[in-house]
């Protein structure tokens, strides 16, 4: 068997997608978007809003072009440059739902049903749940492989998903007799704040459904906001700061809130807790606040002028997807006649 990763000749290429639903997070920001600007640097990136992904649960068609400018502003508030990143809506490329119907039938049943974010959505209920909920993974391969894309950057949540695209995109080289025709995309995953929980349960991710708001700080929360939060946010009873990363064990909210002042200082573990170690809350949640605040700020700011100019928002959107299109439509052709239909 060759190992297809080391064999695709392609070029490399990014891609991510985020769904337009609820507003972003702490979370959000620290494993997905300050990735997206860091990449964009030295690597051609397609960044997506993923409606077509929200409506597997029911969405309220007069808010939902909104929630995309929405997301839109939190990418360009963040530092993503329309003119090097692709930034576009998954909805405006028809790539998208025409790949995934062909991965439809690539994909098997067993493979979606071990998916892990299936069950936890659906619940007790999957019987009323969306086929498009089901098939949510196999949309996604489809929006990464439309592009060939080669790297992932997204949260710890979605490595099985990228497991799947894997699987999907070597079931198709293999079935069809196109070897290393899709790249298998590797996630891009690591680093401190790939994994942020919420503020009221360190064993939960931080998320933007939770019901608490006290439970995440958003990105449009303003100062008064934030240091509220974090005072409030969970600890234990077990005493000061550790101080090493053996005395984290155990303990989920200090080591969530831990690794949040890490990823925001752009330190490790091990050098928060030299500074705070044997210190209380006291001390390390304000200091935590306050380095949240002077890094989230200017971003809230910017999100509320480009939410100002929803033209500029139009116009960044129109033009990812003409370039957007640029890229999957000779793919797309060429998927096509590998399948064997018929073109006239
Ligand atoms: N499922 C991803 C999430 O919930 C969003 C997503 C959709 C995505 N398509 C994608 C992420 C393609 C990466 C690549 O976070």
């Amino acid at each position: 068997m060759t190992d297809q990763t080391t064999t695709y000749a392609g070029p490399e290429r990014v891609f991510s997608g985020v769904q337009p639903t609820g507003a972003l997070h702490l979370g959000n920001y620290l494993g997905a978007l300050k990735k997206f600007v860091a990449l964009q640097a030295d690597h051609e990136c397609v960044y997506c809003v993923v409606d077509l992904h929200a409506i597997t649960v029911t969405q309220d068609p007069s808010a939902l072009a909104q929630q995309t400018r929405e997301i839109v502003a939190a990418f360009l508030a963040c530092g993503l440059d329309p003119k090097k990143s692709i930034i576009f809506a998954q909805s405006s490329v028809l790539a998208h739902t025409e790949l995934a119907w062909y991965f439809n039938c690539v994909a098997r049943m067993g493979w979606l049903e071990r998916m892990t974010q299936f069950k936890d959505k659906a619940g007790k209920d999957a019987e009323r749940s969306s086929v498009g909920l089901f098939d949510y993974p196999v949309l996604q391969a489809a929006d990464i492989l439309a592009y060939k894309a080669t790297h992932v950057p997204v949260g710890e949540d979605q490595k099985q998903h990228l497991e799947l695209s894997r699987d999907i995109a070597d079931k198709f080289n293999r079935d069809f007799n196109a070897p290393n025709f899709f790249p298998l995309p590797e996630p891009l995953i690591k680093g401190p704040g790939a994994r942020i929980m919420s503020l009221k349960d360190g064993t939960k991710k931080m998320s933007k459904s939770d019901p608490s708001d006290l439970s995440r700080i958003n990105l449009i929360d303003d100062a008064d906001a934030i240091t509220k939060k974090f005072k409030k946010a969970k600890t234990d009873m077990l005493g000061d700061m550790p101080e090493d990363e053996a005395g984290l064990k155990g303990r989920p909210e200090v080591e969530n809130l831990v690794g949040i002042y890490a990823a925001l200082a752009g330190a490790d573990t091990q050098t928060v807790l030299d500074e705070f170690g044997g210190k209380g809350f006291g001390t390390f949640k304000p200091a935590l606040a306050e380095l949240a605040v002077s890094h989230l700020s200017p971003i809230t700011t910017r999100m509320r002028d480009y939410l100002n100019d929803p033209a500029e928002i139009d116009r960044v959107l129109k033009d990812g997807g003409a370039r957007a299109d640029a890229i999957a439509r000779p793919i797309m052709e060429e998927v096509r006649e590998i399948i064997g239909f018929w073109q006239g």
